[in-house]
């Protein structure tokens, strides 16, 4: 079978990682993924921001854990590599060609052997003070909202073959 097919196929999401760091040419590979979607009028109005320290992350984990109620222990399943796609809040296709991007990240990553879940409780805190204080730190301008997360590591799990529940699959 063709290889970009198989990954298509094959992909999961993987919510259990250990503890191996994972190289800056990687992540530079999935950056390049990501960039390379398409999007709206090919407006590119995105930023993606590859956050690469463990402490950094769990950081703003702890932001956005308290921000919705989620308690301390919330971690995003303690990833070596945190993708928090942003866009311009007042761009026409934020989130769809967001949503593009991480599809991107997400087969990038399963074709280099490594795990990722789409983490989404960014999307209704993202201008909380304390979490987007942290979000400048790590370069995201106050005009971008953030529409989507890639937690990234080397898997510690093998995700099931999931049987797809709705097949609506119509050939005319
Ligand atoms: C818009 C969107 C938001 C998601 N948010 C989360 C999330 O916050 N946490 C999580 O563990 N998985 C999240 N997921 C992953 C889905 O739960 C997962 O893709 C779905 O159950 C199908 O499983 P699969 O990715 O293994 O095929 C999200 C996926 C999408 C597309």
């Amino acid at each position: 079978m063709n290889e970009m097919i198989r990954t298509i196929l094959e992909r999961r999401s993987c919510r259990s990682f250990t503890k191996e760091p994972v190289s800056r040419e990687t992540v530079d590979t999935i950056l390049d993924c990501a960039l390379c979607a398409p999007s709206g009028k090919g407006l590119e109005t995105w930023q993606f921001t590859a956050v690469m320290d463990r402490e950094k992350i769990q950081r703003l984990c702890k932001a956005v854990g308290k921000a919705l109620g989620r308690g301390p222990e919330y971690n995003m399943y303690d990833p070596a590599v945190l993708i928090i796609t942003s866009n311009e809040k007042d761009s026409k296709y934020r989130e769809v060609d967001n949503a593009c991007a991480m599809e991107n990240i997400y087969l990038a990553s399963s074709a280099l052997g490594l795990g990722c879940v789409w983490i989404n409780q960014l999307l209704t805190c993202f201008d909380e003070p304390k979490v987007r204080e942290i979000l400048r730190e790590f370069g995201l301008p106050d005009s971008q909202g953030v529409y989507g997360c890639a937690a990234i590591g080397y898997p510690a799990e093998t995700p099931k073959e999931k049987a797809r529940k709705g097949k609506k699959r119509v050939v005319e």
